[in-house]
C-alpha cells in the first residue's frame, strides 16, 4: 500500500497515510480532531482545510458546500478529500473542548457517534405547500447538517402516522446515511447502541448510552454454537453439510446475542426500540456464520473468505433484536484468520496510531499477532490448534469453577483454582497448563527439547516422585486424579512453536529484534488470565522485561465500543486493513524451519530477566 506524507499546520504534525485515506481521517490518526457536526457526510462544511501544497482536485461536495472563491484559494472539505499525493494543509479550527468518553484500554475518544437523534419541529403542509412527508423530513435534516439521507421502506411506511401523531413534532434517528426511524415528539433522551464481540467461545454484549458515552451494562455468555464444536474448524466442518447447517449455526449465534440483549434490556429498563445500532467484532468465521454466509473456503487452501470488508446492514433480516430498522456494522477483517476481532483490538490499543513499537498477541485456536506502530504494522495468524485451551489434555477443561488456573512448583505443588483454592480441582484450563509447563521448566523437570526428565535424573528434587507413568506415558502428577502427560506437553509445545514462529516472521518483516519490542499486549480472554511470566518462560512471547508484558483484556469489545461512540474512531477502525500488512504463513517458505526451531523452550537464563 502506497503511503503519502501529510503535514498539518499550524501544529506541524506529520502523518504517513495510506493512499485514499481522507485528510479528515489522517488528521484524527495523529490526534487532530477537525471540527465536524455531520459525522463526515460532507454536509456541514465545518471540516474545511486549506491545501497549501500538493494538488487536490475539488470534489462535488466541495462545490456544493464551499464558495467558488474559497475553492480557488485551495479550501477543501477534509472529510471528502482523499490523499493521492504529499500535502501540506492548514487546519483553521480544531474541535473545541470536545465531549469525551473513556473507552478502550484507557483511551479517551471524542464522543461523536455516527448515530444521532435530531429533534425537528416541522412546518405543516398547506394547500400552497404540499411537499411529501419524506421531503419535509429530509429538507429539515439537510438544514440541520444531515443531507443526503436515505429512508428504508419501513421508515416510509411509518412516516404519515409518525408526523401526525404529535403535530409534526418529530425526532429523526440517523445513522450515517440511513434514516433509521422517525419518532413522534422529542425522544432525544433515549439513544442506545450495542457493542458485540462474537467470540468462538464467549459472546460479549455491551449496551452503550450514546448521549453520555457510558456503558449501561455488559453481559456475556457461552456461544451457543459450542454445541457444534469447540473451535472454528469444527464449526466450518458442520457448516459443510449444507445450507440448513449454516442456518443452524447462524441461529445459534443470533440466539446467543439476543439472549444477552434481553438480559440487558430487562436489567437496565431499556426499550429494544431505542437501541438503533450494533457494532460487531469477531473472527472471520464468526462473522460469516452470523450473516449466514457459508465459511467453507476459509478452511481450505488457499483459505479465502467470502468477505473481509466492513458491512452496514439492516438489523431485521439478521434477526438481531435491536430496533428492526437499526443498523448492524461489522468491523473488517485482515484475512481469513486475522479477523475483525483483531482489527478491533488494534483500534482499541491505538497501536497503529502511536510511535510505541508493540506486539499484540491474541491466542485462541489460532495465535494471531500484530506487530508495529504508526510507522508500519504487520499481522499474521499461526495455526495453534486448541492446545492453549487445554483441549488436548485429558484433564483439560474450560476456565470454570474448579479449574486449575495457576500452578507454582516449589518444595510442593501449589494450585490456584477458579472459584477458590478450597474447591476440589476438577481439571486444568489453558492458563493452568501454561503455568505448569513453565514451572516444570523453571524447576528443572522439563528440558529445552521438552522432554520430561526421568525421576532417576532428578535425584534429591522435592517433586521427583510426582513424575510417574500414567496412561502409558511419562506424566506429572498434579493431584490424586489429575495428570499431565508427555504427549500433552508436546501438543502445547507445538502450539507455542507455531505462534512464536509467526511472531519471528513478523519481527523479521520489520527488521527488529525481540528486545526492540517496547510492549507486548496479551489480548482476549486467554490473555487476561495467562501469567505473563509463564508465557515468556515457555517462549510464547519474546523475552522482554516483565513490565513490558501487559494483559489488555477484551480489547475486541473495547474497539467496538469506540466505533459506537465516535464516527472518527469507526472510520479509522474500518480503514485499518489499509495500514496493516497481512502475512500468510502458509505462503511463507521459511515457516517450517522456524517452527522446528521454535519448538524448543528458551534457556531459563534468557527468560528469567526481571
Ligand atoms: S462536511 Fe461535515 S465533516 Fe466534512
Amino acid at each position: 500500500m502506497r503511503k503519502f506524507e501529510v503535514t498539518y499546520e499550524p501544529s506541524g504534525r506529520v502523518v504517513h497515510t495510506p493512499e485514499g485515506t481522507t485528510l479528515f481521517n489522517a488528521a484524527h490518526w495523529v490526534g487532530l480532531a477537525i471540527e465536524s457536526t455531520c459525522g463526515g457526510r460532507g454536509t456541514c462544511g465545518k471540516c474545511k482545510v486549506k491545501v497549501l501544497e500538493g494538488d487536490l482536485d475539488p470534489t462535488p461536495e466541495d462545490h456544493r458546500e464551499l464558495p467558488a472563491e474559497e475553492i480557488t484559494q485551495g479550501w477543501r472539505l477534509a472529510c471528502k478529500s482523499e490523499v493521492h499525493a504529499d500535502h501540506v494543509c492548514e487546519i483553521p479550527q480544531l474541535m473545541k473542548a470536545p465531549k469525551a468518553a473513556t473507552a478502550g484500554v484507557g483511551r479517551l475518544v471524542l464522543l461523536d457517534p455516527s448515530l444521532v437523534k435530531v429533534h425537528l419541529e416541522l412546518s405543516k403542509p398547506t394547500l400552497e405547500e404540499t411537499k411529501s412527508d419524506f421531503q419535509r423530513v429530509s429538507d429539515a435534516l439537510d438544514l440541520a447538517g444531515y443531507g443526503g439521507i436515505e429512508p428504508t421502506l419501513e421508515v416510509l411506511r411509518s412516516l404519515p402516522d409518525a408526523l401526525r401523531a404529535d403535530d409534526f413534532d418529530v425526532t429523526a434517528v440517523v445513522s450515517g446515511k440511513h434514516l433509521v426511524a422517525v419518532e413522534p415528539g422529542d425522544t432525544c433522551d433515549r439513544l442506545y447502541g450495542v457493542a458485540v464481540d462474537v467470540g468462538t467461545t464467549t459472546v460479549v454484549a455491551t449496551l452503550m448510552d450514546l448521549r453520555t458515552g457510558m456503558a449501561v451494562g455488559a453481559s456475556s455468555g457461552l456461544n451457543r454454537q459450542a454445541a457444534f464444536g469447540a473451535d472454528v474448524i469444527s464449526r466450518i466442518n458442520h457448516s459443510m453439510s449444507g445450507s440448513a447447517a449454516v442456518a443452524e449455526l447462524q441461529e445459534a449465534a443470533v440466539g446467543t446475542i439476543n439472549s444477552l440483549l434481553h438480559e440487558l434490556y430487562r436489567e437496565f429498563s431499556v426499550e429494544r426500540d431505542n437501541v438503533y445500532e450494533a457494532v460487531v467484532a469477531g473472527n472471520a468465521t464468526m462473522l460469516h456464520l452470523l450473516l449466514r454466509v457459508g465459511p467453507q473456503p476459509i478452511a481450505l487452501s488457499p483459505f479465502v473468505a467470502a468477505f473481509l470488508h466492513p458491512l452496514d446492514l439492516r438489523a431485521a433480516p439478521l434477526g438481531l433484536d435491536i430496533h428492526p430498522e437499526g443498523r448492524v456494522q461489522t468491523f473488517p477483517s485482515l484475512g481469513a484468520y486475522v479477523g475483525a476481532d483483531i482489527v478491533s483490538d488494534v483500534l482499541a490499543t491505538g497501536m497503529a496510531q502511536e510511535d510505541t513499537l508493540r506486539l499484540l498477541v491474541d491466542v485462541g485456536t489460532n495465535g494471531e499477532a500484530v506487530l508495529g506502530s504508526a510507522e508500519r504494522a504487520v499481522a499474521t495468524s499461526a495455526p495453534a490448534g486448541p492446545a492453549f485451551e487445554g483441549a488436548h489434555v485429558r484433564a483439560g477443561m474450560r476456565a470454570t469453577e474448579g479449574a486449575i488456573e495457576g500452578v507454582v512448583l516449589g518444595e510442593d505443588v501449589r494450585l490456584q483454582i477458579v472459584g477458590g483454592n478450597d474447591l476440589e480441582p476438577q481439571g486444568l484450563c489453558g492458563s493452568g497448563l501454561i503455568d505448569l509447563v513453565a514451572q516444570l521448566r523453571v524447576s528443572g523437570m522439563l528440558d529445552e527439547a521438552g522432554r520430561m526428565l526421568d525421576p532417576a535424573e532428578l535425584k534429591g528434587h522435592p517433586l521427583a516422585a510426582r513424575i510417574v507413568e500414567h496412561d502409558g506415558a511419562r506424566s506429572f502428577q498434579l493431584t490424586d486424579q489429575i495428570y499431565v502427560t508427555q504427549p500433552e506437553i508436546r501438543e502445547l509445545q507445538s502450539a507455542k512453536g507455531a505462534v512464536a514462529a509467526g511472531i519471528d516472521i513478523l519481527m523479521e518483516a520489520l527488521g527488529i529484534a525481540p528486545e526492540d519490542v517496547e510492549e507486548v499486549l496479551l489480548a482476549g480472554a486467554f490473555g487476561t488470565y495467562i501469567n505473563p511470566e509463564s508465557a515468556r518462560t515457555i517462549g510464547l512471547v519474546p523475552a522482554v522485561p516483565l513490565e513490558r508484558i501487559k494483559a489488555v483484556g477484551n480489547t475486541a469489545s473495547e474497539g467496538a465500543k469506540m466505533a459506537l461512540l465516535s464516527f472518527r474512531e469507526r472510520e479509522i477502525g474500518f480503514e485499518l486493513p489499509k495500514w496493516i500488512e497481512y502475512i500468510e504463513l502458509s505462503a511463507d517458505s521459511g515457516f517450517n524451519d522456524r517452527f522446528i526451531d521454535k519448538l524448543r523452550f528458551p534457556p531459563i537464563d534468557k527468560v528469567t530477566i526481571p
